[in-house]
C-alpha cells in the first residue's frame, strides 16, 4: 500500500512526524528522499523531538555533520543526511550497523546507499505548486505498523493508492 499525505503547511509535516514515530520500532530505518528544501529536515526533527518527548529540542540539520544520534528513555535516534557524502566507502565509518542495533535511523538522500535492509519506511516528499506531498511505503513488518497508523488520522489527508480520498 502507498501512503500519500497532502502537507499543505509546515504544522502538517509536523503531525506526520508524530505519527511516524508513534510505530517505531528499534531496527527502524526512515528513508527520507525529495530535493533541497523540500521538507526532510522539518519532518526528522519532529519525529525525533517527539521520540525525546521534548518539543524544544535542537535537532540541527546534519549536513555538515554527516551523523548525530540523540539518545532517549526507549531507544536513540540516528540523524543522517547524505547529501555530502564523498564515497560509498565513507558510510562505514558511520557506523550504521551499531544505530540500528540500539535503535533507529532516520537517512536524508537515502540514495546514496546502495542497498537498505528492512524494515524501512521510505518516504518521498515532493513539491505540488504551493503545498507539498509524503509519498509513503514501507517493507517489511514496518508494513503493518504503517497500515495501523493511517487508520485512525484526524488531522491528516491521506490517499491511498487506489485514489480513494478520505479524511479519517
Ligand atoms: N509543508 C511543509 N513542510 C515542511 N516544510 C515546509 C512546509 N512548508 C514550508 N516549509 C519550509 O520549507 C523548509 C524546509 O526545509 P528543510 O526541512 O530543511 O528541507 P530539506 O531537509 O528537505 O532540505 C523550511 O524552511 C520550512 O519552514
Ligand atoms: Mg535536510
Amino acid at each position: 500500500m502507498k501512503y500519500i499525505i497532502h502537507l499543505t503547511n509546515e504544522k502538517k509535516t509536523k503531525i506526520l512526524g508524530k505519527k511516524i514515530a508513534s510505530i517505531l520500532e528499534k531496527g527502524d530505518i526512515i528513508a527520507l528522499q525529495g530535493d533541497l528544501g523540500v521538507g526532510k529536515t522539518t519532518l526528522a526533527r519532529a519525529v525525533i523531538r517527539t521520540i525525546a518527548d521534548n518539543d524544544v529540542l535542537e535537532v540541527p540539520s546534519p549536513t555538515f555533520s554527516l551523523v548525530q544520534t540523540y539518545e532517549n528513555k526507549n531507544f536513540p535516534i540516528t540523524h543522517t543526511d547524505l547529501y555530502r557524502l564523498r564515497s560509498h566507502e565513507e558510510i562505514y565509518e558511520l557506523n550504521f550497523e551499531q544505530a540500528l542495533e540500539e535503535g533507529v535511523l532516520i537517512i536524508e538522500w537515502p540514495e546514496k546507499v546502495k542497498n537498505l535492509i528492512d524494515p524501512y519506511i521510505s518516504i518521498s516528499l515532493q513539491y505540488n505548486n504551493t503545498s507539498r506531498l509524503a509519498i509513503i511505503t514501507a517493507t517489511g513488518n514496518a508494513k503493518k505498523r504503517l497500515t495501523t497508523c493511517f487508520k485512525q488520522s484526524k488531522n491528516l489527508l491521506i490517499q491511498k493508492k487506489s485514489n480513494t480520498v478520505s479524511f479519517f
